[in-house]
């Protein structure tokens, strides 16, 4: 049977800059839907790639309002800077759309229509926080105050990052709006729920049709046991978004129009390019539908979105692919350690192909994190695809041009090294299409190392310098050459602007799947450019200096609410992390020792450039240290001063001595070292806390 297939990423928020731990989902996401692109048209006659910014909501129009801009204008700003992100690392989408689209109002209100006839729809009054300055509610991440627990100040309004405590924003003491500072009152409205408990029924047997990876159906068990709560879908106005049909100041909660947006974008797609959208979205379609998400956003897709679709008479997704979260260096992407790097800034230092490269050989159909090591990135990427892929055309391409006019010769029958490549094509489709790309990859670097050493037996650099070996050379070289180009077929997908070069100068026709079914012989090929370089590392420390901030911690919130409770604790937790990391606990910051420290001797050290050699008094002990703040400091200065050092830091081996210690100063871009020192009174020995 010919499927067709529409492929959906999440939508990016369209405040915020598209990054690394984005670009791990489209990634995965292009590559699956380039390798169903590469299918024979008996298998896969249509395959469709959509996505959209995701628009609405409270903190696109505040941030819009800090701007001093509408909203429009900052969506469609932001919609040029996505677009030109996902183009610089080759997501090929076949639209790019606005979840502020009308065909998406028309879409969301159908749903909603239906959804009300289907008596899913309620009303009921609720208390929330309100800011009289504002005259807007507030969502719980734009009320702050005093935790109940510890006394913290200027905690968000469920959970409090000093302790750990989670409380409801009405248990917050003295609590502000994070919007005006105004004290914000209680106050009643109406809003529209989505009984989703009605849906039990269907949600149950959906999930366990086998439409979902085990992790996720496991997590969905978890959430039926818990019981599925109604959805709050209304926000009141001032709300950037959707009105609600026949109920003015009311407006669709942006995750009840997001969604939606794949509909619409897809949409759009149809009536450009005559496709028949029913055929997709229509109940008892025998279309596929795919949605690439990542673990965060489980909730929505797995249980609203599917539910959505059924009561409004559409079809249901046929399988929703979860992934992990990114992790760099082993940790959270950390603005002070230069790992939260943008698109667009990667882009400035270094090859997308790199980082697509490194992002597949990592994925598996699972939702484990993945981890992008940058020592790793480099060693990994030099090594396959510089060291065992490009390395077989430039050792053979030369020979081509310069001996044998450019043109390939025959390859013998029965050649083992290109019969075992081309039996390898249906092995690695099979590990493609269950996004298994790691082990495709192991596949394919398999083939490269048999081809390496088909070339390094076979010698072409000797048998060129040897009379009478012409037709072997040119057999080895043709050979070469085509396990080359095999190796480019099976490795398209990942690398598409790579495979566009080898087609060139291959001079052949855009490489699809079939294509591993013959080979090339007595064909002119053109000449050798050099294909792809290899990392230096020092590119990648360039990009992890420009991305270093020392920033204060996120002083208002960016992030969307998300599901409610744990959901929307994890992604607020994330994104004060984003900024110091990492939290540590009460009990951790116990663990250093801070003393008062009197400098009683103070000198050069011979070789040092930036070290100064410190004896301290701590009241019981002296210390020798080694200080990074010969920049800043004469010697002599500093004899008698007063300031603070880390006492239980175990003693480092250094090169000119053992440091026995560390004493604080304060820098940045701005200026520094700044040695830090006690107000008077302050005696050696005193602890700091
Ligand atoms: N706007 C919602 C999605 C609506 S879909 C109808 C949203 N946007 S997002 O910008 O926060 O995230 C977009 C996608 O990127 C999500 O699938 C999310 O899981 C993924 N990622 C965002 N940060 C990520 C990492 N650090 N690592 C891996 N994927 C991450 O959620
Ligand atoms: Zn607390």
């Amino acid at each position: 049977m010919t499927r067709k297939i529409l492929v959906t990423s999440a939508l990016p928020y369209a405040n915020g800059s598209i990054h690394l731990g984005h670009l791990v989902e489209y990634i995965q996401t292009d590559i699956w839907v380039r390798f169903q692109k590469m299918q024979p048209k008996e298998k896969v006659a249509e395959c469709w790639y959509v996505c959209a910014d995701d628009t609405h909501g409270t903190p696109i129009m505040l941030r819009a309002e800090k701007e001093g801009v509408s909203p429009e204008q900052l969506i469609d700003r932001v919609w040029h800077e996505h677009k030109r992100d996902f183009d610089g690392f080759h997501v090929g989408f076949d639209h790019y759309y606005s979840t502020n689209s009308p065909e998406n109002r028309e879409f969301a209100s159908q749903i909603y229509l239906k959804l009300r006839e289907a008596g899913l729809i309620e009303r009921r009054s609720i208390e929330q926080f309100y800011d009289p300055d504002k005259a807007m509610f507030l969502p719980d991440r734009f009320i702050k105050g005093t935790c109940p627990k510890c006394g913290a100040k200027d905690q968000y309004g469920d959970s409090c990052e000093a302790c750990g405590a989670t409380y409801a924003p009405t248990d917050l003491i003295d609590p502000y709006s994070a919007v005006s500072g105004a004290k914000p009152v209680r106050k009643e409205s109406e809003h529209y729920f989505f009984a989703l408990g009605k849906c039990e029924a269907f949600l149950k047997e959906w999930t366990r049709s086998g439409t979902l990876q085990a992790e996720a159906a496991n997590k969905m068990d978890e959430w039926f046991t818990a019981g599925l709560s109604d959805w709050d879908i209304s926000r009141d106005a001032p709300y950037f978004g959707f009105e609600i049909p026949e109920a003015p100041g009311k407006y669709f909660y942006v995750w009840l129009d997001a969604p939606v947006g794949y509909m619409a974008s897809f949409k759009k797609l149809c009536a450009d390019k005559g496709i028949d959208f029913d055929a997709f979205w229509g109940k008892g379609s025998t279309s596929e539908l795919y949605h690439f998400i990542g673990k965060d956003i489980l909730y929505f897709h797995a249980l609203f979105w599917p539910a959505m679709l059924a009561f409004s008479g559409h079809r249901t997704p046929t399988s929703v692919f979860a992934h992990g979260f990114l992790t760099v260096n082993g940790q959270k992407m950390s603005k002070s350690r230069g790992t939260f790097i943008t698109a667009e800034s990667y882009l400035k230092h270094l090859n997308p192909e790199w980082l697509r490269y490194y992002y597949a050989a990592k994925l598996s159909n699972t939702m484990e994190d993945i981890d992008l090591n940058l020592d790793d990135f480099s060693a990994r990427v030099n090594s396959d695809l510089v060291g065992k892929f490009i390395n077989i055309a430039s050792r053979s391409a030369g020979f081509i041009a310069k001996r044998f006019g450019g043109k390939l010769g025959q390859v013998p029958a029965g050649q083992e090294l290109l019969a075992r490549m081309q039996q390898a094509a249906g092995g690695i489709a099979e590990l493609y299409e269950a996004r298994e790309y790691g082990r495709a990859l192991r596949e394919v670097m398999a083939l490269a190392d048999l081809a390496n050493q088909y070339v390094d037996s076979n010698k072409p650099w000797e048998i060129a310098k040897q009379e009478g070996r012409e037709a072997e050379l040119h057999e080895v070289c043709t050979v070469a050459l085509n396990a080359f180009r095999l190796l480019t077929l099976y490795l398209k997908p990942v690398l598409p602007k790579l495979a566009e070069n080898v087609e060139a100068f291959l001079n052949i026709a855009p490489l699809v799947w079939t294509d591993a079914g013959h080979l090339l012989a007595g064909h002119a090929i053109n000449e050798y450019q050099h294909l792809m370089t290899r990392i230096d590392p020092k590119q990648i420390e360039a990009m992890v200096e420009e991305n270093k901030q020392t920033l204060a911690p996120t002083p208002e919130p960016h992030s969307q609410q998300r599901h409610a409770g744990h959901q929307q604790q994890v992604a607020k937790a994330e994104e004060a992390a984003a900024g110091w990391e990492p939290i540590i606990g009460i009990e951790d910051f116990g663990k250093i020792d801070l003393r008062i420290a009197k400098i009683v001797a103070a000198s050069h050290v011979e070789g040092a450039e930036k070290l100064l050699k410190l004896t301290l008094d701590v009241g019981t002990a002296t210390r020798t240290v080694f200080a990074g703040i010969k920049s800043a400091y004469k010697p002599e200065d500093l004899v008698g001063r007063l300031t603070v050092m880390v006492a239980n830091l175990a003693p480092r081996k250094m090169k000119f001595g053992l440091s026995e210690g560390m004493v604080l100063a304060a820098s940045d871009e701005r200026g520094g070292p700044f040695l830090l020192s006690p107000d008077s009174g302050a005696l050696p020995g005193m602890r700091v806390k």
